[in-house]
């Protein structure tokens, strides 16, 4: 088999990718070890920052996120039993962020690809890739039972952090950065509706919590929780009652419960794997680098760097000039790096740590205060919340 750009993952990086080429004229196979239901169902990310909406729309996979998403002008943050909205379009010249679920991105784009795009193989596990440094790289892969080779021009590795790309760039030439967080978020999907219109950020004397949405009558809430915890070890009042405490306002507001459909333990990790791409293998999304999930930069991220190979790919065949794939890499890692930063902040703001001193609780407050009474604070986090620009 043979094609100008092996992709290898049907996450939201590979998927998009694929529908970016496709309409630049630009062939593709996509490979993904799971079958499409997995994708389709795997629950995770759920805020599209504006830019992110925007590509998907400019893409022609944005008619039913604009029918069915919601949009976002704002989050609340709670602390001290007090409510602060920040109001993003106020602060940021009128940037808002989309409600719209990684679930139901992965079924548009996949719907796309079957219907118009190139193949797209489910059940094709990437076993590895070749001749990263050569004009003619390969994936070996195996797919109904038989073992296959994947002939490309360039390979793109969209396959997660699990994944088996970024293994093909020798080790003396790479350099991870990373760190890891003593707690993770148990999340769990509940049918009720919302009990507040936006986003809510906690931060409690008993850790964080976070209340988010699907649609308007699906809930999706999270805990922090001690790194290793089970989930089945929380029975469904348990986390109710915990969510009532780390949400208690000091007004009338209330959290409504219901059903709880789903539950699951996410850990929490900084990483950077540099650089993103080795001779004519790049890597894109989870698959170089991952963030802790406060304030829902991963699925952009993603977006960010298969936006930044679509581009590049299209100025080389038009141009000759190979400048944007050279540049690749640094031009990806640049946005990450304020990625990263953004969710270390937004980490470290709202979750407590197992040591935290008093001290660290008051500076916490005052940090959370801080963004409550002063314009530029805020507007700081508003600019990162909404999203930073694509390279
Ligand atoms: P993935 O989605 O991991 O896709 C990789 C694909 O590659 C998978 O389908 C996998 O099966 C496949 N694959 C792996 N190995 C192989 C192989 N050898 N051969 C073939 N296929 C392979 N991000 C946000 O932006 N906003 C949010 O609100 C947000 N919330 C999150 C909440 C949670 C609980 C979690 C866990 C994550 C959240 N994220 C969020 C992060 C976001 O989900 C990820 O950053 C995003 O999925 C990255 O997309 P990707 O395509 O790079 O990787
Ligand atoms: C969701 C996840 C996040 O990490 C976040 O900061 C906001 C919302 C979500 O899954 O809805």
């Amino acid at each position: 088999m043979r094609t100008t750009v092996g992709i290898i993952g049907a996450g939201p990086a590979g998927l998009l990718l694929a529908r970016l080429l496709h309409n630049a004229g630009i062939d593709s196979v996509v490979l993904e070890s799971r079958d499409r239901d997995y994708v389709e169902r795997r629950q995770r990310a759920g805020i599209l920052e504006q830019g992110t909406a925007d590509v998907l729309r400019a893409a022609g996979a944005g008619q039913r996120m604009d029918r069915e998403g919601l949009r976002h002008d704002g989050i609340e943050l709670r602390f001290d039993r007090r409510r602060h909205r920040v109001d993003f379009p106020a602060l940021t010249g009128g940037r808002s962020v989309m409600v719209y679920a990684q679930t139901e991105v992965c079924k548009d784009l996949i719907a796309l690809q079957l219907a118009e795009g190139g193949p797209l193989l489910f059940e094709a596990e990437a076993l590895a890739v070749e001749d990263a440094g050569t004009d003619t790289p390969r994936v070996r892969f195996r797919h109904e039972g038989r073992e296959d080779v994947l002939e490309c021009a360039y390979v793109v590795g969209c396959d997660g952090f699990w994944g088996v790309a970024r293994k093909a760039i020798p080790a003396e030439l790479v350099q991870v950065f990373e760190r890891t967080y003593p707690f993770g978020w148990l999340g769990i999907l509940a049918d009720v509706p919302p009990s507040h219109d936006e986003l809510v950020y906690a931060r409690h004397d008993r850790g964080f919590a976070l209340l988010s949405m699907r649609s308007p009558a699906v809930s999706r809430l999270y805990l922090q929780v001690p790194d290793g915890t089970d989930a089945e070890a929380w029975s469904d009042e348990e986390i109710w009652d915990e969510l009532e405490r780390r949400f208690e306002t000091a007004d009338d507001w209330r959290l409504e419960r219901g059903p709880i459909t789903q539950k699951s333990v996410t850990p929490m990790r900084s990483y950077v794997h540099e650089p993103m791409r080795h001779g004519r293998l790049f890597l894109a999304g989870d698959a170089a680098h991952i963030v802790p999930p406060t304030g829902a930069k991963g699925l952009n991220l993603a977006v960010g760097d298969v936006v930044t190979f679509a581009r590049a790919l299209t100025h080389q065949r038009d141009t000759g000039s190979p400048e944007l794939l050279d540049a690749y890499s640094q031009t990806c890692l640049r946005r990450v790096w304020q990625a990263e930063r953004f969710s270390y902040d937004m980490t470290t703001l709202l979750h407590r740590t197992p040591d935290a001193s008093p001290f660290d609780d008051r500076l916490q407050l005052a940090r959370l205060e801080r963004i409550a009474s002063s314009r530029a604070a805020e507007t700081d986090l508003a600019e990162g919340y909404t999203g930073f620009p694509f390279g």
